[in-house]
């Protein structure tokens, strides 16, 4: 069964063909990150008409790298909840269109699913980005050094076990998700304020550094910035894990934490307006902030994991999910867990068409693509 996943919950604008939940055929992804890199963060007027330009485009491209016409196509699979209002409504609205014209079932997809949903897509050699980096990011503990294990039709995945425990790290969401099976999700865990990918974006920004902060915020902890001449210290300022009860989150106090001791660092009273302490750091003490920052973050993760693995001792598999499950530090941390291969830990279409794909399993019926909805801020449990 081939399905074409379409995405445009935030500021990407994306489509791909997945064959039976898990083959990629194509996955185009437009970002407008260069557009907002210049603002330090999305602007939703914005976005929505940057989709609107993109989104045709990336749909014919996505038909034409998998080498597929209308006909080969079972059905349509299109976010319509959570995210941005604009962003959304481009996106439902191309799915409804092309479903009514090419009399295709029309399926509307959670975009939490979508990012579970990334880690049962398989990743060949050959479509993963860079190779052995990649598969080694993908999986750590199942990374053999022999390369000849991995040629061009390998598959990386051995698929996750139900139960199992979902951690979604994402630029608007932080849960722990319990699957007891396919397409059955219970929330047991959730932040309280930001999300973690927020928290990483805001302090980024603190630090002068470009947007998006994760990406941002690792290549400083390595050193990698102009005028920088080493990795940062990790150790160099201890800040803070928040005392919130059982499974749940707070990331707001960790961005204000990091501000105080930057305006400690630096001697400046904390009315001092905080976009302009970047010009007062130094590289090297952007590089051990961002360290020390990015090292608190993933304890923070880890220990709630763990915590749910005690309290849920019938989980199978662990799978991390979401935007942020591209950080290095997190992956290293977790060897045994899933996580996505880099270039599906942002938003796509494939993580779209895999999760409708077990939805479809699981019994769930198309809409009336004359009538589909969206909904900007629907829970994963509605
Ligand atoms: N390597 C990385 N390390 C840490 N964070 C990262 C990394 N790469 C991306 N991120 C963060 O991931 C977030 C974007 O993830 P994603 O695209 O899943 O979010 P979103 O779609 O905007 O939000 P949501 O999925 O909650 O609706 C950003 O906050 C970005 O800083
Ligand atoms: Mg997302």
């Amino acid at each position: 069964m081939k399905i074409l996943g379409i995405e445009t919950s935030c500021d990407e604008t994306a489509a791909a063909v997945v064959e039976d939940g898990v083959r990629i055929l194509s996955n185009v992804v437009v970002s407008q990150i260069d557009i907002f890199a210049e603002y330090g963060g999305v602007i939703p007027e914005v976005a929505a008409r940057s989709h609107l330009e993109a989104m045709m485009p990336v749909v014919k491209k996505a038909l034409l790298d998998a080498s597929c016409t209308w006909n080969d196509i079972d059905a349509i699979a299109v976010t319509h909840a959570p995210g941005l209002l604009g962003s959304l409504l481009i996106g439902t609205l191309t799915a409804r269109t092309l479903a009514i014209l090419h009399n295709k079932p029309l399926y509307a997809v959670h975009h939490l699913k979508s990012h579970v949903y990334a880690n049962w897509l398989e990743v060949t050699k050959s479509k993963a980005e860079s190779s052995s980096d990649t598969l080694k990011a993908v999986r750590p503990s199942l990374w053999s050094s022999d390369d000849s294990a991995l040629d061009s039709s390998s598959n990386l995945f051995a698929t996750p076990n139900f139960p199992l425990l979902a951690l979604v790290v994402s630029g608007g969401h932080t849960q722990i998700l319990y699957m007891p099976g396919h397409n059955k999700f219970e929330i047991i865990g959730t932040t309280h304020d930001d999300a973690i990918g927020e928290c990483f974006d805001k302090v980024a920004k603190i630090l002068g550094l470009p947007y998006p902060g994760g990406p941002s915020i690792t290549r400083a902890a390595r050193g990698e910035i102009e005028g920088a001449t080493r990795p940062g210290d990790s150790d160099k300022y201890k800040l803070p894990h928040p005392k919130v009860e059982g499974l749940d989150f707070s990331f707001s106090g960790l961005k204000t934490a990091v501000l105080r001791a930057v305006q400690k660092e630096l001697g400046v009273p904390i009315s001092y307006p905080s976009h302009k302490l970047k010009e007062l750091l130094s590289a090297e003490q952007v590089c051990d902030f961002a360290a020390s920052f990015q090292k608190t973050a993933v304890e923070i993760l880890v220990e709630k994991l763990e915590m749910a693995k005690r309290e849920y001792p019938e989980t199978k598999s662990v799978v991390i999910a979401g935007g942020v499950s591209a950080n290095q530090a997190l992956r290293e941390a977790l060897p045994e867990a899933y996580f996505p291969a880099t270039f599906l830990s942002g938003d796509n279409g494939a993580m779209v068409a895999a999760a409708c794909y077990f939805e479809i399993l699981s019994g769930v019926n198309p809409v009336n693509p004359y009538k589909l909805n969206i909904y900007p801020r629907i829970s994963i449990q509605d």
